[in-house]
């Protein structure tokens, strides 16, 4: 398989063979092994026009555990900021010779054009709010982890979901797992179309949390997107919070043992509670953790040849 451009890219069997690896690369991150050879020779390239923590880093150390030689580019350090198309830069950068891009751009589609231009294994970190395949398979595996399986497991989340890409691949790797999921938003961030899109793909559309939480095996809060919002958004603030965050009270109806989870980066006090962001049940800085060796797997599984060894 030569791109990860969508969770579409990857079947049920191919989500159990990355979570596979993936289990497998932990040894090398608790360092106890302390780098793989399966990727010397290939050279990969993070292209990244959007701001990223997780992501962008998570995927260079991923590149360099399995010794592949990794770079990073951004947007605004690169000609692109001097008005450098698209096209031109990823040929560009094709051109040096690299096995493999991760990229992330603000453009919903812009890694499926990269990947008709370029030879090179093109992976999406990240297009506009399109999708984020990449986070929404560590996400399921943290949760597989936790949960054991996510065969029937209700998964509700919650958040903005118009802007989130996250969202998007979630439901879908979600359901290729089995697994039952409700999304929750204000009818202001609910993407327009809900009720067609969740019938034909198989999970639940809500408005109101407090009905939902109760029967949640597991929650992803998301992020309120402000950057994407030209004209700000409705509820605001303490409404929204108020309505649809995390707080300490849902908390508590939560229960101690249903895991929380948050792509990040959070928006501390507005969707989530710092006692839900830091309870014991969080899962967030093992999502971060897992995205290393979930990464690892995709790159190894994207550019590993024959005869390399995990
Ligand atoms: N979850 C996520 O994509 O985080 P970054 O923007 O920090 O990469």
């Amino acid at each position: 398989r030569k791109h990860l451009l969508s969770v579409d890219d990857v079947t049920s069997d191919d989500i159990a063979t990355l979570f596979a690896t993936a289990a497998e690369m932990h040894d090398v991150q608790r360092r106890e092994v302390k780098k793989l050879p399966a990727l010397r020779g290939r050279t990969v390239i993070n292209l990244f026009f959007e701001d990223s923590t997780r992501t962008r880093s998570s995927f260079e150390l991923a590149g360099k555990w399995l010794s592949a030689d990794t770079i990073n580019i951004t947007g605004k350090g690169s000609s692109a900021s001097k008005g450098e198309s698209l096209r031109d830069t990823v040929l560009t950068i094709a051109s040096m010779g690299v096995d493999a891009l991760v990229m992330r751009h603000s453009a919903s589609g812009a890694a499926h054009q990269v990947a008709q231009w370029v030879d090179a294994a093109v992976i999406n970190a990240g297009d506009g709010t399109h999708e984020h395949p990449s986070q929404a398979l560590l996400d399921a595996y943290t949760l597989t982890r936790r949960l054991g399986t996510l065969e029937d497991k209700h998964v509700v989340i919650v958040g903005d979901l118009t802007h989130s890409r996250v969202f998007r691949s979630n439901v879908a790797c979600l359901a290729k797992l089995g697994a039952r999921v409700t999304v929750v938003a204000p009818p202001t961030l609910m993407p327009s179309g809900v009720d067609t899109w969740s019938a034909e793909a198989g999970f639940a559309a809500a408005y109101d949390l407090d009905e939902v939480l109760p029967k949640a095996d597991a929650v992803m809060m998301l992020r309120v997107q402000r950057e994407r919002m030209s004209g700000g958004f409705f509820p605001t603030g303490r409404e929204y919070t108020v309505g649809y965050g995390l707080t300490r009270d849902r908390l508590a109806v939560l229960g101690p043992d249903v895991p929380i989870c948050h792509p990040g980066p959070m928006n501390r006090g507005l969707e989530i509670a710092a006692d839900a962001a830091d309870a014991a049940q969080s899962l967030i800085l093992e999502q971060v953790s897992s995205g290393v060796a979930i990464r690892m797997a995709i790159l190894y599984h994207l550019l590993a040849g024959e005869g390399s060894q995990a």
